[in-house]
């Protein structure tokens, strides 16, 4: 496989890891500033998925809609890469997944305006009390979404968490970036792989209500 000319590979896999590239790229082998057209070879609106776990979303997101290119973002290398080897055993070409911290990739390496939805599905709550400020959905991250999205561009955030989501929606209905759209209504699933997320089937399963919000970029 050729290497994407957007890409700088110095970094020399630890022994014993399959070169998943470009399916997965960890962050220090990004450039400083990812040059969308390089990195995809095609200048398809781009769509970033935070914290992209096993990567339903961005599995089924890039089959349906081949005109899209889909980040996923995730800190876990080892669950990063599980859905890179997915992706790549279906040769997908528009879904990718870059292993590190989403903040640091949305401030440093995204370009400013170029990016058509950010999806946050289930962040971690970090159920304890003082682990909370580990929580990813903060002003700071609120304001690195407003910085990549396009004008019209849309963040979309799901959790079952329902003091989360009250952050979620009060950091949001309250910027002055965004507006609220009305969000999607639940769907019946017609299978076991026809949720968003994996964290959306266990909770549905599991009984629980999902609370949805939409915003867009004005
Ligand atoms: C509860 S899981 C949800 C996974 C997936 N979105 C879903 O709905 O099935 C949260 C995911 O976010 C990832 N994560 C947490 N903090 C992150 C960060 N700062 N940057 C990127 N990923 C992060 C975790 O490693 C985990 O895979």
């Amino acid at each position: 496989m050729n290497e994407p000319s957007g890409l700088h590979f110095t970094e020399p896999l630890p022994e014993g890891v399959a070169d998943l590239r470009p399916w997965f790229i960890a962050i220090h082998d990004l450039p400083d500033e990812i040059h969308w057209g390089e990195f995809w070879g095609n200048d398809q609106p781009v769509q970033l998925d935070v914290g992209c776990g096993r990567g339903l979303f961005l599995f089924n997101a890039s089959l349906r809609n081949p005109e899209t290119n889909y980040l996923g973002l995730e800190l876990e290398f080892r669950e990063g890469r599980r859905t890179a080897k997915r992706l790549l055993k279906r040769e997908a070409v528009n879904a990718r997944v870059v292993g590190g911290d989403a903040a640091l990739v949305l401030r440093k390496h995204i370009p400013p305006g170029t990016v058509d939805a950010v999806h946050v599905y289930f962040p971690d709550p970090w159920w304890r009390k003082k682990h909370r400020r580990r929580r990813i959905f903060t002003d700071t991250f609120v304001g690195l979404c407003s910085r990549v999205l396009k004008p019209g561009g849309r963040l979309h955030s799901w959790t079952d968490v329902p003091d989360y989501f009250d952050i979620i929606k009060a950091l949001m209905d309250h910027h002055d970036d965004f507006e609220t759209l009305p969000p999607p209504d639940e769907r019946e699933a017609e299978h076991d792989m026809d949720y968003q997320t994996s964290f959306e089937r266990k909770k549905r399963k599991e009984g629980f209500p999902i609370f949805r919000g939409l915003w867009q970029k004005k």
